[in-house]
């Protein structure tokens, strides 16, 4: 028996880095899971890794910045799998710049890839998440059981981050709206919880060489690297554990907090 046997599971961003190690630690855990990813290739690379290791999968290429087609993912994994129990809202994206240099385009992108598919996601999700624990408390008294929302923020927006205006009011706006949901959909016994990580070796960290939209400077990865008590950095199962902590009944008491996974960060928040 896994601990989510029987639960169906949407997962954005899970092409690559942490988002593919949560699909796979959901799906190990007995989940079906919805891969969702703008970008086709990895996130039927994420779906053929699931299948190899025994899982039920399913692929979503929405780009859920559009409500239309968050609607349309959640449509198809309810028509796929039967129902839905979890949405992980982990899809993100860094475009740094120093605050006096950023431009609307920046702040634009960011703000709609890591906050707004976040808000379409779970909003889409509303019919199949709270509605039908509605109907079963109406119906029983209670849920049938504790459904689950989480969220990757980011440890950047405790501690504040040169670079990321935009990235970390987007992440902060994570945190809060965390708590606000968590507040509104407890009665229908939905937790909510972000997990804010530190430094994880993804592709957004990677050493950045020349002109690269993504990735670090080395001297500041080793910079950041130095900051963390337990002398390196995490991977993205890391990060995972704590999702499927968190969407587990292991977690039904906890919810509208976000724990920082971050090593023991010196001199920040986590
Ligand atoms: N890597 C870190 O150190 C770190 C630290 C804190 C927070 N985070 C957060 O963790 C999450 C995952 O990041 P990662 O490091 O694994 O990055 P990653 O770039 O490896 O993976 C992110 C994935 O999201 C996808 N994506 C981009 N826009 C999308 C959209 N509109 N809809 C669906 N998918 C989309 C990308 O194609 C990519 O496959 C992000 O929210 C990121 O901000 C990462």
């Amino acid at each position: 028996m896994g601990r989510l046997d029987d639960r169906v599971a949407i997962v954005t961003g899970a092409g690559r880095g942490i988002g593919r190690a949560i699909a796979l630690r959901l799906a190990a855990d007995g989940a079906k899971v919805v891969v969702n990813d703008v970008d086709a290739e990895p996130a039927h690379e994420t779906a053929d890794l699931v299948k190899n290791a025994g899982g039920e999968v399913s692929v979503s290429l929405a780009n859920t910045v559009d409500l239309a087609a968050a609607k349309e993912m959640v449509q198809a994994t309810v028509d796929t799998f039967g129902k839905l129990d979890i949405v992980v809202n982990n899809a993100g994206i860094t475009r740094d710049k120093m605050f006096h240099s950023m431009d609307d385009a920046m702040f634009d992108l960011v703000i709609d890839v890591n906050l707004k598919t976040a808000f379409h996601t779970t909003l889409a999700a509303m019919p199949y998440l709270r509605e039908v624990a509605k109907a079963e408390i109406k119906a029983n008294g209670r849920a049938a059981y504790n459904r689950k929302i989480t969220m990757t923020s980011s440890v950047a927006a405790l501690t504040g981050n040169p670079g990321q205006f935009n990235y970390t009011a987007a992440k902060g706006g994570i945190i809060a709206a965390t708590k606000t949901l968590a507040r509104e959909l407890g009665p229908f016994s939905i937790n909510v919880n972000a997990v804010a990580p530190g430094f994880v070796e993804t592709r957004l960290t990677a050493p950045k060489e020349g002109g690269g939209e993504l990735g670090i400077p080395e001297q500041m990865r080793q910079l950041a690297i130095s900051m963390i008590s337990l002398g390196h950095s995490a991977q993205p199962e890391d990060i995972a554990n704590v999702h499927a902590f968190l969407v587990s009944s292991d977690s039904d008491f906890i919810s509208g907090v976000t724990i920082p996974v971050t090593g023991g960060q010196l001199g920040g928040m986590g």
